[in-house]
């Protein structure tokens, strides 16, 4: 049957479980085609059976993320799925690179105890470090824009790490240079999460290992993903190339910073870290995205022809797109997030009737609150909530 015919004779789901788990949920709340609720009397409340297990550390924490079915936003001729980073321990994707930077590095004797790490970052990975850094005890500083959200400076500062700030107007090559010249001067460890192979590795070992965990026996159509450093779309493609080599690989980047869709790749030196700033590059809204250069981690999936197609999108799409899967899904994503279902839904529009994708969703909303994406999200009462708590007598607000 196909997927159409299921969805017109089927009723439609209102809760994103299926009965896998007993006990989870034992009942659907279902809707019939005339807008009837038929309600399951078996159904009863939710129980959960915990992990089994006490973890060692937060660090054991990160990965095994969810995949998660989008129920209300989807076309219905789609089946589409996100990958929820956000769950990680400090709220994005990044925290699996950051783990295996420091973990590599300790392995192979390159980190000695108590030394300084150091790293050129937007956010996310700085994040990710500091909490790696905070739990195993290094001192951790970050080079950063002053362009980039205000509460990822305060987070890292939350979590111990110290920050320098770096001129906006000399983009990411400035805090990159900065970072670099630090480590230098210092003997700090160069966390390079641009370059090391540490990054792309650890997609491969976990990312890639759990999308292919979860989508065993189901068809996998579309893996839709962006990039920052690379690492997401090198490492899992790695695996997907040679255990699902069916899926499609859809790699995305901002419209105005179409860095890898101008065919021209940027110079680099002996340690393959770039020697200027790539000339397509403009800043764009969508943090945690596409740096002012091609990073060498990314080149790796380039070379070895390891993405289908490179769809820009623009970051108003990406808003729009991160704003609908709050409110209408309840999944809080960034803009990247949003960007990256952006290219779903347009995917969706010509794609097979029954296809299904995963979406990478790469960190959560709340590192968002100072940006565009809460533009125009009121402080105040909206008419209507004034409306609401005129409509009876209790605790109104005083006129003003
Ligand atoms: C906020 C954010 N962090 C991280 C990533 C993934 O980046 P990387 O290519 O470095 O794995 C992305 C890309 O989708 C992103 O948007």
């Amino acid at each position: 049957m196909s997927c159409a015919a299921e969805l017109q004779e089927a009723p439609k789901t209102l809760t994103s479980f299926e009965d896998k788990t007993p006990g989870l949920l034992s009942g659907r709340l279902a809707q019939t085609p005339d807008g009837q609720i038929n309600r399951d009397e078996t159904m009863t409340i939710r129980t959960t059976d915990g992990r089994g297990q006490r973890f060692d550390s937060i660090l054991d924490t990160v990965g095994n993320t969810p995949t998660i079915r989008i129920n209300r936003i989807a076309p219905p001729n789609v089946e589409v799925y996100a990958k929820f980073e956000a769950f990680n321990p400090a709220g994005s994707v990044k925290d699996r690179l950051a783990l295996n930077i420091i973990e590599a590095a300790e392995r192979e004797g390159r980190l000695q105890p108590g030394q300084t790490v150091v790293e050129a970052t937007s956010g996310n990975t700085g994040i990710g470090l500091a909490m790696v850094c905070a739990a195993k005890g290094y001192p951790l500083v970050v080079t950063m824009a002053d362009s980039f959200s205000v509460e990822r400076r305060k987070l890292m500062r939350f979590l111990g790490a110290k920050v320098v700030l770096t001129p906006r107007a000399l983009k990411g090559f400035g805090m990159y240079t900065k970072a670099k010249e630090l480590a230098e001067e210092n003997g700090w460890f160069l966390a390079s999460q641009f370059e090391t192979p540490d990054n792309a590795d650890i997609h491969e070992a976990t990312t890639a290992r759990e999308i292919l965990a979860d989508f065993e026996g189901k068809a996998l159509d579309y893996w839709i993903t962006g990039y920052g450093t690379g690492g997401t779309v090198s490492g899992v493609s790695r695996v997907l190339r040679q255990e699902r080599p069916e899926t499609k690989i859809i790699l995305s980047e901002p419209a105005n910073a179409a860095i890898l869709g101008s065919g021209y790749i940027n110079t680099r030196n002996e340690q393959h870290q770039p020697t200027e700033s790539h000339p397509a590059f403009e800043p764009h809204p969508i943090q945690g995205w596409t740096p002012d250069f091609i990073p060498w981690v990314l080149q790796e999936a380039v070379d070895k022809g390891n993405y289908d197609e490179l769809i820009p999108v623009t970051g108003a799409d990406g808003i729009t797109w991160s704003r609908r899967l709050a409110a209408e899904e309840g999944i809080f994503t960034g803009v990247s997030g949003g960007s990256t279902f952006a290219i779903a839904m347009q995917l969706a529009e010509t794609a097979p009737e029954g296809a299904v994708m995963l979406v990478m969703l790469p960190d959560t909303g709340e590192r968002y609150l100072s940006t565009p994406l809460f533009e125009g999200v009121p402080e105040e009462m909206t008419e209507e909530e004034e409306a609401i708590s005129l409509s009876t007598p209790s605790a109104q607000m005083p006129a003003e």
